[in-house]
């Protein structure tokens, strides 16, 4: 099975650009998934002006935070166990203080300070501006919790620290929350209503990215596709503003488009897309802009129509498979990958051979596979009885995680003889004499390093391929080269 972040157990020290005035020394850690890594990059820039740098040493850290995951019940325990870890470490370090972030921090509420009192801050993924507040209730000695959702807050006024940064590659988020409601899923609750981040002030950011020598930016939001921009608010508002919003609006392809056309010479990916709101144009946009990646992420759930309609998502399989045919045919060679639940609760084996279908079917590149893992409080939890059986979720989820890889080696071999062009983003794990970078597909390619560095694009000779890996040899640097 792919590697998420989640799994990642030590979840990733953040470093961050001292400022020399500071004094107070913050260790903070995200889990799940990029957005709270994005988040992360928010929160400590608001914190760099409250006098804190960050260290990687948790032992010596005045303020101990962790951004949480909340999507299946093992994301909350691997924080639990980080939990136990900081009072661990509190115990020696009495002033310590501790906060939790995030989806967990949402969906708990106060429970960590009240009956658990295992945390001394509780923030939810939007009061993330009202930390320094909090700080002084802590710092006077009382519990600080603040889980107002909001239905404005984007952060596009904060400039986002760059943390553990490879220099290269950044995530810049685009809209917050989600609205759909799959009946599977805590986001909706835990992230709150659909917002999208104001066109000018996204540019902004990419341009001092790109002032910074970043090459790659990726689109992040829920729901990418439903972004849309009509002078502030809510999404699902968007039908009460006025005519003149509604003549200025942008939506995602447009975004996209602006993105492409004012920095030529970066590369620009989104992630995620939902089926029901995929619309042509950004195929379109995708097809005609060179540095707008060859790749959609693209989450499906399950090759059902009756499962589908029980998730609440949108689509039926014959729908989905029309998208897929649409996607193939205006962009073609376009790489396109999944996210699976096995064991949605009245999943039969023959909803089962569904998913395998359309896995066969559409030939994903890679995917995202899953056991339902109930969540309190959503629809699915309240509606319908967890009723597949522990190991038939398994075994299911071992069918489709052995399917996806023969998948992902045929497409992997199709670039072996092709010359494909590469961002070199970091060393290769296997070997110091090697870079490793991805192209446009989002496929990770390695070679030998020579005279390239980091952030170079450059043109590589694909000779051989493991399930994930292109193995091959630079033979000059790309047009995308910039300097
Ligand atoms: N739109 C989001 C989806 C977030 S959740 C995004 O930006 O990625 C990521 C994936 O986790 C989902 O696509 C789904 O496959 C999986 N997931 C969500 N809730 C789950 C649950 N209750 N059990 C198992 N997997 C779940
Ligand atoms: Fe969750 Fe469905 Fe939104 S998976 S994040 S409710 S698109």
């Amino acid at each position: 099975m792919e590697k998420t972040i989640e799994e990642n157990k030590q979840g990733t020290s953040l470093v961050l650009e001292q400022k020399e005035s500071n004094k107070k020394k913050l260790f903070i850690e995200s889990y799940g998934c990029a957005m709270n890594f994005s988040d992360s990059e928010i929160v400590a820039s608001i914190l760099n002006e409250q006098g804190y740098n960050t260290t990687q040493n948790l032992e010596e850290a005045d303020l101990v935070l962790v951004n949480t995951c909340s999507i299946r019940d093992k994301a909350e325990q691997t924080i639990r166990k980080r939990l136990e870890k900081y009072n661990a470490v509190k115990k020696i370090n009495p002033s310590m203080k501790v906060g939790v972030l995030g989806c967990m921090a949402e969906r708990l509420k106060s429970q960590f300070l009240e009956e658990e009192k295992i945390v001394d801050m509780v923030v939810g993924p939007d009061a993330y501006k009202d930390i320094p507040n909090l700080l002084k209730e802590v710092e006077e000695g009382r519990d600080a919790i603040n889980v107002i959702l909001s239905k404005d807050e984007t952060y596009g006024d904060i400039s986002p620290v760059r943390l553990n940064s490879n220099g290269v590659n950044a995530f810049v988020s685009i809209t917050r929350g989600c609205d759909n409601m799959c009946t599977f899923c805590v986001v909706p609750f835990t992230r709150g209503r659909e917002r999208s981040r104001e066109p000018q002030s996204i540019l902004q950011e990419i341009n001092d990215l790109w002032s910074k020598g970043f090459k790659e930016v990726c689109l992040l939001g829920q729901n990418v596709d439903s972004y849309l921009w009509y002078g502030g608010g809510l999404k699902k508002d968007y039908e009460k503003a006025s005519a003149m919003e509604k003549a200025t609006a942008v939506d995602f392809a447009q975004l996209l488009e602006m993105c492409a056309i004012q920095f030529p010479k970066m590369r620009f990916r989104f992630s995620t897309s939902n089926p029901q709101d995929m619309h042509e144009e950004v195929l379109h946009v995708i097809a005609k802009y060179y540095n707008v990646c060859n790749y959609i992420h693209l989450p499906v759930q399950s090759g059902s129509t009756r499962i589908l309609k029980e998730m609440n998502r949108q689509h039926t399989r014959e729908e989905y498979m029309t998208l897929i045919d649409k996607i193939k045919t205006i962009i073609p060679n376009c790489s396109i990958s999944q996210d699976m639940i096995t064991g949605f609760p009245t999943e039969t084996e023959e909803d089962h051979q569904d998913t395998l279908s359309l896995m066969k079917y559409v030939k994903y590149d890679f995917g995202y596979m899953f056991a339902y893992s109930e969540r309190p409080g959503t629809l699915a939890a309240r509606k319908l009885e967890d009723d597949v059986p522990e190991e038939v979720k398994k075994r299911r989820l071992q069918e489709i995680v052995d399917l996806q890889q023969e998948l992902s080696l045929e497409r992997t071999k199709r670039f072996v003889g092709q010359t494909v062009e590469i961002l070199i983003e970091k060393e290769s794990k296997k070997s110091s004499a090697h870079w490793s970078g991805r192209n446009s597909e989002n496929t990770v390619a390695v070679f030998p390093k020579e005279n390239y560095k980091v952030g170079d694009f450059v043109l590589v000779k694909i000779n051989d391929c493991t399930t994930a890996t292109l193995i091959g040899e630079a033979v000059g640097l790309s047009e995308m080269q910039s300097n």
